[in-house]
């Protein structure tokens, strides 16, 4: 394998008295989208801007493209070669998204088309319209735009979807894989949960500063998500009985039957014994989701504005 484009190793930071990053170690490989999963105040923005040479670490080893953020050269090549997408992205506001996007272009030697950004992130129709005046999700389109203006290899996207509607979010999602489509490689944050499962190819559970775990989405569920469910639709008492003589674990619920199962033999065992007395189901494979291996991990869930509960 190549080298990786981001290695931390034992990265720690503290402001004052807090560490905000504790000890933590991860690599992100050329190529793929990378999540760092976490409630509010984990440590997800902190850690970033890190990495993108904004913020001096406390302790550790930090590498990115190959460049150490702790030497002042290594830092000016990092900085011409990664883009960015802060957490509290703004724009000038009375410009236009093109003029915005022609401001940030012309700080660098070799920029991007502002004509073809506009272009691929669908701001044509938009382009002379105020910054202010566009919604949160163009804003944040015009955001991820500006964070290409320099042809980045690396691209950061601090919460990129946080206060965006499902389908805005969705519409950011398909944005995002086609960075990756491009051959770049994404570091993204955020809190929520089918965002990391549906678009990253690893995700690190952020918790306190610490990483819980780290994996596919597919590693995760398998290691910490526990059983998968067969659920009998509206199986009704006589399912529920004639599978309780051969499951201790099976359980009603509002009239499905919920049977946890880890082998297939289980759902061979199961499906006999109901067609044996005659008993037609409906059935349904129900396997664990992220949400379901971060509150295991975690102790708690996270609500829909990031805070821990
Ligand atoms: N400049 C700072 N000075 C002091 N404490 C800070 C500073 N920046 C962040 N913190 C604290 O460090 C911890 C981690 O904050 P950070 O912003 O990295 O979290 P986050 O995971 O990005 O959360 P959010 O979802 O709120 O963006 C929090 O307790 C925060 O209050
Ligand atoms: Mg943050």
């Amino acid at each position: 394998m190549g080298e990786s484009t981001v290695k931390v190793q034992r990265l720690v930071k503290r402001y004052g008295d807090l560490v905000a990053v504790n000890d933590i170690s991860f690599e992100v490989q050329p190529g793929e989208i990378f999540a760092f999963l976490g409630p509010n105040g984990a440590g997800k923005t902190t850690t970033v801007e890190i990495l993108e040479c904004l913020r001096p670490l406390t302790s550790g080893e930090v590498t990115v493209l190959g460049e150490n953020v702790a030497d002042a050269r290594g830092t000016e090549r990092i900085k011409k070669r990664i883009g960015v997408l802060p957490q509290d992205f703004n724009a000038l506001r009375r410009l236009t998204a093109r003029e915005n996007l022609e401001l940030f272009a012309a700080m660098y030697d070799n920029p991007a088309s502002v004509k073809e950004l506009i272009e691929v992130f669908g701001l044509q129709e938009k382009a002379k319209v105020r910054f202010d005046a566009l919604s949160g999700g163009l804003k944040q389109r015009v955001g991820v735009a500006a964070a290409l203006v320099n042809n980045p290899d690396l691209v950061f996207l601090d919460e990129p979807t946080t206060g965006l509607d499902p389908e805005v979010r969705r519409a950011t999602w398909e944005v995002i894989r086609g960075l990756r489509g491009k051959g770049k490689t994404v570091f993204l944050t955020t809190h929520y949960m089918e965002e990391a499962q549906e678009l990253a190819d690893r995700i690190a559970m952020i918790v306190k500063g610490k990483i819980a775990a780290i994996g596919t989405p597919g590693e995760l569920i398998k290691t910490y998500g526990g059983e998968r469910t067969i659920v009998f639709t509206k199986g009704g008492d006589a399912v529920f009985g004639t599978l309780r003589r051969y499951f201790d674990n099976v359980a009603a619920n509002n009239g499905d039957v919920l049977l946890p199962y880890t082998q297939t033999r289980d759902v061979e065992v199961a499906l006999n014994a109901l067609s044996e007395r005659g008993l037609k189901v409906e059935m349904a494979l129900r396997s664990p989701t992220i949400e379901e291996v971060f509150l295991k991990l975690a102790g708690f869930r996270i609500t829909a504005e990031g805070e821990a509960k």
